[in-house]
Formats: C-alpha cells, sequence, structure tokens
C-alpha cells in the first residue's frame, strides 16, 4: 500500500522538478491508552502505524520554495524568508509552520521543492498533521544538514502545530510518529519524554479501529480548553501539572472549583492510572482486564472530560454489546474521528458487518473500518 504512494510521489516529484528526490515516510499513529495525558506531563500508549506521508524533497535553486500536495493537486510557492501562517492555510500551516520554527531555533533551510501524499484518513484522529510535520522536519534536516536529533525535531513539528495550526497539543503524536517501532507501542512518559517499548501481541484478539467519519467543529477550541482547565487546576494545586496530583490532593480543593473542572481534572489523574494498569495487563497477557480498562477510558472521556459525541459513544455501547469484543473507547482529542477496539479475530469479519450496518441505521451514513499494522516511525526511503 505505502510503496504504491512512495512511488506516486516519487514520479509526481521527477514529472515536475526533473531531478531525484529524498523520499521520507513518515506514519500516522493509534493510541491504546492514555487520552488527553500527554500535556498533563502523564503517560500515553501509542503506536506508529503502517499508513502516513510519503514526501519527495529537493534543494533548489529557485528564488521561492514550492510544495504541491499530491492528494489535493494544490500547489503552495512562497518566499522562506518573512514566513508566517495562512488564514485557512489548511496543510499549507504545517509546512510553512515547520520552516519558521526551525528559523526560530536558529537553522536556516534554504529554498527546496516537495511533492508529499497521505493515505491516513484526514479527521480520523491518526495524527496526519503530526506525520506531515515530521516528514518536512526530517526531511529539511537531512538534506541541509541542520543537525537536529529526532527529540529536537519532534519539539519543531509540535510547536509548528501550537503557532501555526493552533492546536496546543502535546508531544505524543509527533513521538509516536517519529519513534514508532515494528509490531510494538510505546509507553511514553511526556514529563521526560521517554519510552518504553512493548511487543503488542493480542493473542485471539486484534485491534480494530472504526471511524465515524465525522469531525465536529468543536474540537480545536475545545482541546485548548480542555488544557486550560487542567492549567488552572494546576496551578491552584501548586504543581507543575496533573500528573503530580492524586485525587486526594484534588478532593482538597473540591469546594474551590466547579464540579465541571473537577471531574475533568479526575480523569486525567485516572487516565494516567489507567496507562500504568494497562502496562501491566499487557506484561500478563491479561486481556480482560485491557478490555474493561479500554471501556473506563471511554467512560471518563465521554462522561468526565466530555470529548465524545454520539456517533464515538454509539459505536462504543455497540461494542460493549458484543460478546465479542472485550474493550473500545475513542481514541485521539475527540468529537470524532475512530474508535480502538480490541475484537476477537475468528469473530472479526462479523462484528464488521454487524457494527456498519447499526451504525447506517442509526445515523444514515457510513463508517470506515481499519485493521492497522504496528510500524516503525519517520524514515528515509531508499
Ligand atoms: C491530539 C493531540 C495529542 C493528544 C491527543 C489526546 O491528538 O495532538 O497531543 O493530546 O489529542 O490524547
Amino acid at each position: 500500500m505505502n510503496k504504491k504512494l512512495i512511488t506516486e510521489v516519487k514520479d509526481s516529484f521527477k514529472a515536475q522538478f526533473k531531478t531525484e528526490p529524498l523520499m521520507v515516510f513518515s506514519p500516522g499513529r493509534i493510541n491504546l491508552i492514555g487520552e488527553h495525558t500527554d500535556y498533563n506531563e502523564g503517560f500515553v500508549f501509542p503506536a506508529a502505524i503502517n499508513m502516513g506521508i510519503a514526501l519527495a524533497i529537493q534543494k533548489s535553486d529557485a528564488p521561492t520554495s514550492k510544495v504541491f500536495a499530491l492528494n489535493k493537486e494544490e500547489l503552495h510557492e512562497f518566499d522562506i524568508v518573512g514566513i508566517a501562517p495562512i488564514k485557512m492555510g489548511e496543510w499549507r500551516n504545517y509546512i510553512l509552520g515547520v520552516v519558521a520554527e526551525l528559523q526560530i531555533l536558529g537553522k536556516k533551510p534554504k529554498n527546496f521543492n516537495a511533492v508529499f501524499a497521505g493515505n491516513i484518513p484526514g479527521g480520523a484522529g491518526m495524527s496526519s498533521s503530526a506525520a506531515l510535520e515530521n516528514s518536512f522536519v526530517f526531511g529539511l534536516n537531512e538534506l541541509f544538514h541542520l543537525g537536529l536529533s529526532k527529540e529536537e525535531m519532534i519539539l519543531v513539528s509540535q510547536k509548528a502545530e501550537h503557532h501555526y495550526a493552533g492546536v496546543k497539543c502535546g508531544i505524543m503524536d509527533q513521538y509516536a510518529s517519529m519513534f514508532g517501532i515494528e509490531d510494538s507501542a510505546l509507553l511514553l512518559d511526556c514529563r521526560t519524554v521517554t519510552s518504553k517499548p512493548y511487543k503488542i501481541d493480542f493473542k485471539d484478539y486484534e485491534i480494530m479501529l472504526i471511524n465515524t467519519n465525522v469531525k465536529h467543529d468543536l474540537s480545536e477550541s475545545a482541546y485548548n480548553d480542555r488544557r486550560d482547565v487542567c492549567e488552572n487546576v494546576s496551578k491552584r494545586l501548586g504543581i507543575v501539572a496533573l500528573r503530580d496530583a492524586s485525587k486526594a490532593d484534588l478532593d482538597s480543593i473540591k469546594a474551590e472549583i466547579t464540579d465541571a473542572d473537577y471531574q475533568k481534572a479526575l480523569y486525567i489523574i485516572e487516565e494516567n492510572n489507567r496507562v500504568k494498569e494497562f502496562a501491566k495487563a499487557i506484561e500478563k497477557d491479561d486481556v480482560e482486564t485491557l478490555g474493561a480498562l479500554l471501556f473506563q477510558s471511554h467512560d471518563g472521556l465521554s462522561n468526565q472530560y466530555k470529548v465524545s459525541c454520539a456517533e464515538l459513544d454509539f459505536l462504543v455501547e455497540q461494542a460493549q454489546e458484543s460478546p465479542d469484543v472485550v474493550g473500545a473507547r475513542m481514541m485521539g482529542g475527540g468529537f470524532g474521528g475512530c474508535t480502538i477496539n480490541l475484537v476477537l479475530k475468528s469473530k472479526a469479519e462479523a462484528f464488521k458487518t454487524d457494527v456498519s450496518k447499526r451504525f447506517k441505521n442509526e445515523f444514515g451514513t457510513a463508517c470506515s473500518i481499519y485493521e492497522v499494522m504496528l510500524s516503525a516511525g519517520t524514515h528515509i526511503v531508499k
């Protein structure tokens, strides 16, 4: 699947720019558990997947830089000095953001030409934006010998997202996309930004993603609002981040904050604990506990943190009612995108058919289903 994508991107580049490009592949990600804990300096459990962005990039002697988005057949030509975010700039802002953040670091990429395309469904909560940012920072670092480590590159990507896309995201997406390991998920400590890989083999069960194919508008402002709530509660507690709080700490200020904020902070504290429990359950091959933790996570995301929506809740209810699904929850920032499900392999086809029918009946639109492979992070394609 990616071979075809990479070839198409390379051919398009050669046809337009008449030179050999450097080829980079940068994957999207899933997240087993630990949602919204990353910007609270907590734990998350993501994995890079076999879908992503293919980038062809090369230096240019022209006075401007050119980037062609092959999926959309849109070209953006820009001056590499005096970069600023573009209103409604969509994909352009991620790339401009990366170049601008490199410049802020004192790195000076020169003009370049690029073509990119991706096969991550947009708005699915699988981090197509992190994959795009990482592909460019990685490509530019290589082409212009900027000397950045992977750790430094993901911070460039994250800042591009903060300043050029307006989402004050944590580090999970960029980390998973950059550092992914085949067949593994990464238990990432977002305070130290270091991870422990876990080989993932759920035996009789497989990971199934179900995309609601909706993305409600709320998602960006609501994301930043949630982050503000967490930071305000932390401030009141006199700590750096909610990672350092216990339920008892939170209870000590319960009377001073709204119940809605209390529930949100409590969700973070509980979710952070669930990630650690999840890691232990993997070590014990305890799939029942894994599943129970997924359902608990969804319940918290929906009822306490309030980032779910009718479509996601419906899919998780279907999973709860099926004897063949041991656990499920919404994945990513929320307000649409995918659920992640642990489904009995032998019953996966039947569940797929059934849930698709029910979703269609309920909402009149189709959901999409993906089985993904856990894969390597951002890399050069020879
Ligand atoms: C988005 C952000 C991540 C993370 C998740 C929620 O994907 O980019 O940093 O906060 O939402 O877990």
